[in-house]
């Protein structure tokens, strides 16, 4: 069955090609998100064929090893990673690693040290000369964010960011999360970036964005003739997105109790998936012509009751419970948590598009932590058809349909339609059509920065933050830490660990005659399954 369904697939295009020659340099090479996410994905590139063979890994930190311990600890950072994620369990791929374990060297540096960089870039001269990496360079910054500007800073007083026309030379920066802490920071911190990069230079990862079903948003949406006519205000009552966690804020707890669920996820990942749920179709699939349409979005995304933001979002924090049968402990109890903090674990809002295509339709978006389930899906639900033809029949109540787009972890589309129930009298049903990306295509092993790291590489942009985009999205939620400083108790209610949410997040949508979609993974997985 499957073999059929494969042969069926129009598979079009040539393959990806590998990268050009090319160095990355990793700062904070010693750190968690380097060993973790990083390396291992560059371990799959190559293992897809996507490294080029002209390639160099520099890893840049203060900490004390050599590159034999470097290296170690990377293999096996590679290896658990293969284990546990990869393609198939225990499939370690000794001849790829070993091709990138011989591109890896380790530069000891101070990111605050001038010196370091005049090193850096004496060595990247002779990386070039005896690897014919072309001078090709990608800076990651894998740092904690007071040192984006600086490193940018830096990199360019050292003459590390001049490119060439002639020779195609090119110099890049990929920047971690977060972009700011909010709108005034994070504008300040693309004008100090600006100051010495062009944009075409400057990479802000949104690791969201590498997922694909995300990028499948895309193709569902644009690929397809069936579901663009449907996709406006006429057709759709509301749309959801969800993104929950089961696991509670594990050892960021200092940087979590600063920021809360709202900093952390809702101007980046939830706003670029409603970004790209609710963009006008783009005039091709080039970088700026996608991120002008998702910016356009958020310059006309706002709160539903704009005078009133405070009432248009609740939140609140996880107090004691159980996640999946296991007893969770209080936020507050948390390593580097504060013992009476107000940091919110869980935020849900109510926003509008004030354009043409969704005047009016309202867009609920939920965010939070140690919840029952690990959840991120974007659910369109469609108007009620009018109940005319069955006015005489025992049906009181027609079902709308719902598309759900299941971007984590199991990813996949459904569609919920009506059928009959068999029998003598007309009754419907709800029921639901699943299509699972496994049952169709073999997964590519991915950390999920496969996609974004090769990209960068090749040039594309497409799937990274415009600085446009990154300050409209905290200009847009502004106004709510306005209002939440000015009352801090407003609209917030604990939840226990492993709940849905707080109660005030069900009242949000029970004024609108609303509910949230039931946390499910498979909604209507056949009764013979
Ligand atoms: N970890 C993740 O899963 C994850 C996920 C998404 C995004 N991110 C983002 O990725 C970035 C890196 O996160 P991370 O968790 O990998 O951080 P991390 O574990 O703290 O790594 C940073 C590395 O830089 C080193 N370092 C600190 N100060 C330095 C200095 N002045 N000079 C040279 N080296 C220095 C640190 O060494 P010490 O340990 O000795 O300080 C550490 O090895 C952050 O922006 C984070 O928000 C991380």
């Amino acid at each position: 069955m499957r073999d059929e369904v494969i042969e069926n697939l129009e598979e079009e295009g040539a393959p990806p090609l590998p990268a050009p020659p090319c160095t990355v340099v990793i700062f904070g090479a010693g750190g968690d998100l380097t060993k973790r996410l990083l390396v291992p994905a560059l371990y799959n590139l190559r293992r897809m064929g996507l490294l080029p063979d002209r390639f160099r890994l520099i890893g840049v930190d203060h900490g004390e090893r050599t590159v034999e311990d470097f290296r170690q600890g990377l293999r096996e950072s590679v290896e658990h990673f293969a284990k546990t994620r990869g393609a198939e369990a225990g499939a370690f791929d000794a001849d790829a690693w070993q091709k990138v374990e011989n591109a890896v060297e380790f530069m000891r540096a101070d990111f605050n040290d001038p010196a370091g960089y005049q090193r850096l870039g004496e060595h990247l001269d002779e990386v070039e000369r005896t690897h014919g990496t072309a001078g090709n360079v990608v800076f990651y910054l894998a740092v904690a964010s007071r040192f984006f500007a600086p490193i940018a800073l830096a990199l360019a007083a050292a003459g590390l960011m001049r490119q060439e026309r002639d020779s195609g030379r090119w110099r890049r920066v990929i920047i971690e999360k977060p972009f700011g802490t909010d709108y005034a920071s994070a504008r300040q911190l693309n004008e100090q970036l600006l100051s010495v990069l062009n944009e075409r230079q400057i990479y802000r990862i949104d690791h969201y964005l590498g997922k694909e079903t995300v990028q499948n948003l895309l193709v569902l949406r644009f690929g397809n003739g069936i579901f663009e006519p449907l996709w406006n205000r006429q057709h759709i009552d509301h749309i959801q997105i969800t993104v929950a966690e089961t696991v509670g804020v594990e050892r960021r707890g200092g940087y979590y109790d600063r920021a809360g669920a709202l900093k952390d996820m809702v101007p980046n990942h939830l706003f670029q998936l409603l970004s790209l749920t609710a963009m006008e179709p783009p005039n091709d699939f080039s970088a700026d012509a996608v991120r002008t349409e998702k910016v356009k979005v958020l310059d006309a995304l706002r709160f539903a009751d704009a005078k009133h933001p405070g009432e248009c979002a609740v939140r609140g924090q996880y107090v004691g419970g159980a996640v999946q049968g296991q007893p969770y402990k209080p936020y507050r109890e948390e390593l580097d948590v504060a013992p009476g903090s107000m940091t919110e674990t869980y935020v849900a809002m109510k926003l509008t598009i004030d354009n043409w295509r969704w005047h009016g339709m309202p867009f609920y978006l939920r965010t939070g932590k140690a919840m029952t389930k690990r959840l991120s899906e974007i659910s369109i639900q469609f108007k009620h058809p009018p109940q005319v033809m069955f006015r005489d029949t025992a049906v009181d109540k027609m079902i709308a349909n719902r598309l759900v787009i299941h971007v984590q972890p199991d990813e996949g589309v459904s569609i919920r339609f009506g059928a009959k129930v068999p029998g003598p009298t007309v009754k419907l049903g709800r029921v639901w059509m699943n299509f699972h990306y496994f049952d169709y295509f073999d997964a590519a092993p991915s950390t999920g920065y496969e996609t974004l790291i090769y990209d960068c590489m090749m040039g594309d942009a497409t799937l990274f933050q415009r600085a446009d985009s990154v300050e409209a999205g905290w200009r847009i939620v502004e106004p709510l830490f306005d209002a939440w400083r000015t009352d801090p108790y407003r609209n917030f209610q604990n939840y226990p660990a492993g709940a849905a949410g707080p109660q005030i997040a069900d009242d949000l949508l029970a004024r609108d005659g609303r509910a949230w979609n039931r946390m499910a993974w498979h909604p209507g997985e056949s009764k013979r399954s």
